[in-house]
């Protein structure tokens, strides 16, 4: 749903008459299930699920409370009770946060299901977490979960698809400031990383370079953000030649938006940049076609660093955070470049292009190198989808993560298991850096087969200096990948929730 409007209500849950109400519950350790809301307790006996509901995790039982006979205490038209595992089993606070959210998930996959567009979901308690951490995460499963994209849908009035959920009530004893809060935090995350997967479903012909500028506009408008948007001259005077160099063969001009979030003149600045790669056909070095579409996710990257400041202008948080996106198709139009081709960086660092194919890291090194020397950030994080050895290494369910800096590393990773997006760490160093050696200039653009991902990185390591850097590669993450309830098929949005999570728990300086 475009929007979809929460509430939190003491009302008793007998009183909830809509379409469906959700109810969650533990598994006990031995014997019956155990359920403290008398009615609910009472609908689960009757329903004799026995065998087929223990209350385990991601179980599901449908309830149509009208249909029992005799007197029914709930006034919903359905009733879903979800299982939640042992209570006592898992003890990592991250995980619990994990599953509240696959809950949200299921929860939204049950509304699609049932057209379902009214939803109050029962608040429970977990020994854990917080009402506001658990309310939080319940909020961001039901938003992603929710998620679909239907712009190029025909729409006829007979078979018009589900248009997603439209009201979700939660149900609590008190309402207190502290679930609003979870709310709003996990509506302001899962928005954004919602924005980031509209963009990301774009085609290649319906988000252009073009399109990422005058997105950064609209948001700035909307905001308050500063936005400024360099075009292909600007590039050209400030001597971008990666960026231009990838654009060559492309009839869309190239753009590199900037979007700044300043809570006040000293703050320190955290610098955001991701790859804005509209679509990699290869250029030159040609993809094969095979699959080849999906190369329209090549802007992820891009995506989750425009899209989190949608949430950052929501937050205000004390520290400043600017994102950079360079945004271009690889395209082999008859001016592109070609293999052997050396092209000059931003930084003066001279490339001889090998392959065509690796344009990622061309446009990420003008903007790491630009963005440095122009905003002096903390630290900057890049986010792309960058190699597909990452998907050798590390499969679909992390995201690479390679850093000059141990304790970036650490937050980086503590952000992302507090959110659901897990990073695995990979090295760098001198003997990796070593295969991007040329013979003709500076660097080259390619090292080889082996070690494909760090190869990348140390590329891209050239270009920020003694600023303490990370880099994600969310080639593997960034669309299509685990069957997680709240993230439905097509692009994840990740990396949107672990750069929000890495502001939000900004600590000053020991980096
Ligand atoms: N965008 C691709 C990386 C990619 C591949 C992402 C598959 C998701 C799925 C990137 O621009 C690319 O083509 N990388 C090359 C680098 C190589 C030529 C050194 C690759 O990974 O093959
Ligand atoms: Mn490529
Ligand atoms: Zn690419």
């Amino acid at each position: 749903m475009e929007r979809t409007k929460f509430s939190l209500s003491e009302k008793p849950l007998e009183a909830y008459d809509g379409d469906l109400l959700v109810y969650c519950v533990y598994q006990p350790k031995k014997g019956r299930l155990r359920c403290e809301h008398k009615a609910v307790s009472m609908l689960i006996n009757r329903s004799r699920a026995g065998e087929e509901f223990k209350g385990k995790e991601g179980e599901q039982l449908l309830i149509y409370p009208a249909m029992m006979t005799g007197k029914v205490a709930l006034g919903a038209r359905r009733l879903l009770i979800i299982g939640l595992g042992k209570k006592e089993k898992e003890s990592d606070r991250n995980l619990r946060r994990e599953s509240w959210r696959k809950v949200g998930g299921l929860a939204a996959k049950a509304a699609a299901k049932l057209k379902a567009a009214d939803l109050a979901v029962q608040v429970g308690n977990d020994p854990k977490l917080s009402g506001r951490e658990l309310t939080e995460c319940l909020t961001e499963g039901i938003l992603l979960g929710d998620y679909r994209f239907l712009k190029y849908k025909k729409m006829s009035k007979k078979d018009k698809p589900f248009g997603g959920i439209e009201t979700v009530r939660f149900i609590c004893s008190k309402v207190t400031t502290s679930l609003r809060k979870g709310l709003k935090s996990g509506e302001n995350g899962a928005q954004a990383a919602c924005t980031a997967r509209n963009m990301a479903n774009e085609p290649g012909n319906g988000w252009t370079a073009a399109d990422f500028a005058a997105h950064g506009r609209k948001l700035a408008k909307r905001t308050g953000l500063k936005c400024r948007v360099l075009n292909r001259s600007d590039m050209v005077r400030l001597g971008m030649g990666g960026i231009l160099a990838v654009n060559q063969g492309s009839e869309e001009p190239p753009k590199l938006v900037i979007l700044e979030y300043r809570p006040s003149k000293k703050a320190e600045t955290l610098l955001f940049v991701g790859k804005g790669l509209t679509f990699d056909s290869g250029g030159v070095s040609l993809k094969p076609a095979a699959g080849m579409e999906d190369m329209k996710y090549d802007m992820c990257g891009g995506a989750a660093a425009l899209s989190v400041m949608e949430a950052v202008a929501a937050e205000k948080p004390g520290v400043g955070v600017v994102a950079i996106i360079p945004a271009t198709d690889n395209m082999g139009g008859r001016a592109a470049v070609k293999p052997g081709d050396i092209i000059s960086h931003y930084n003066k660092l001279t490339s001889e292009v090998i392959n065509t194919d690796a344009e990622g890291r061309l446009i990420l090194a003008d903007a790491l190198a630009y963005g440095i020397k122009r905003f002096k950030p903390s630290c900057v994080v890049d986010l792309a989808t960058l190699t597909g050895a990452v998907i050798i290494g590390l499969g679909h369910h992390h995201s690479g993560l390679l850093s000059n800096n141990q304790v970036l590393v650490e937050r980086l990773i503590k952000a992302g298991k507090r959110c659901g997006e897990p990073l695995w760490q990979l090295p760098l160093g001198p003997d990796y850096s070593k295969q991007l050696e040329s013979r003709v200039a500076d660097v080259k653009n390619t090292g080889g087969r082996a070690a494909g991902t760090i190869t990348a990185a140390c590329y891209l390591e050239k270009f920020v200096g003694d600023t303490p850097w990370a880099h994600l590669d969310i080639a593997g993450t960034a669309w299509n990948f685990t069957d997680k309830s709240y993230v439905p098929k097509g692009p994840s949005g990740t990396g949107v929730r672990t750069l929000l999570e890495l502001v939000r728990g900004w600590k000053k300086g020991g980096l």
